[in-house]
């Protein structure tokens, strides 16, 4: 395959409660991290995949990964950073060359479905230089002030719930980061500040973010 995929997996999970770093918390028996990457690595398009693990399980991660590898799916594993953005930074620093399509991917989408990437990466193959997943917003949106008295009601219609894996051509992405000067939660965002159009793809539910311990109830349920 022709694409990186990039997976930041470094974070604490404090969303999540005590424990492990999220990405190594289990899911029927299996770290999320094994579920991401499984299924990443399933995706025909995929040659390549970096994971950012925690500065101090480095070695671990890719022995507990190495299973996953293939003669077509090249696996490395690099130390993450103190945010989301410094760990994809990382990982996007070690993705070999001849790789010009690069997507982002949290471990924490455990159960993202290999068709999702495919689609993701379809997109960029296609042109776009920055795509990204997205859903419908279910619930009505109120913006409220400092004391919680809500101040209007966002038009829901307009609203999308991003997910990823994002994909970007790699100048995009390296572009973006480079230029990089606040802390962002996703990589399309930067891509935006540097002018880039971002198009948008269907996401899929099981592309869900594992943040808090209900979702991984769910994600446990979906099995
Ligand atoms: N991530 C990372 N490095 C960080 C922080 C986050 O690689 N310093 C990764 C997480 O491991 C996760 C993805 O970014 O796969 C999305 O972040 P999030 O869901 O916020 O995970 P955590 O930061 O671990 O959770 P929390 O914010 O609840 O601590
Ligand atoms: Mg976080």
């Amino acid at each position: 395959g022709d694409v990186a995929v990039l997976v930041p997996a470094a974070g604490m999970g404090v969303r999540l409660g005590p424990g492990a770093p999220k990405a190594l918390r289990l899911l029927r028996g299996e770290p999320l991290l094994v579920h991401a990457v499984r299924r990443v690595a399933a995706a025909p398009s995929v040659g390549c995949i970096v994971v950012a693990a925690p500065a101090d399980a480095v070695d671990d991660v890719a022995a507990m990964l190495r299973p996953l590898s293939s003669p077509d799916v090249r696996l490395l594993v690099v130390a993450g950073g103190a945010s989301r953005q410094a760990s994809v930074a990382l990982a996007l620093a070690a993705v070999p060359e001849e790789f010009g399509i690069i997507l982002v991917h949290d471990a924490a989408r455990a159960l993202t479905p290999p068709e999702l990437v495919e689609t993701v990466a379809a997109a960029v193959r296609g042109g776009h230089g920055a795509v990204i997943p997205v859903l419908a917003v279910v619930d009505t949106i109120k913006q409220v002030d400092n004391s919680g008295i809500v101040v209007g009601t966002v038009d829901r219609s307009v609203l999308r719930a991003v997910q990823t894996p994002q994909g970007f051509s790699r100048t995009v992405l390296t572009s973006a980061h480079a230029a990089a000067v606040d802390d962002h939660t996703d990589d399309a965002g930067l891509a935006e500040k540097i002018g880039v159009p971002v198009h948008t793809v269907p996401g899929a539910e099981a592309a869900m973010k594992i943040t808090r311990p209900f979702d991984l109830a769910v994600a446990e349920l979906l099995f």
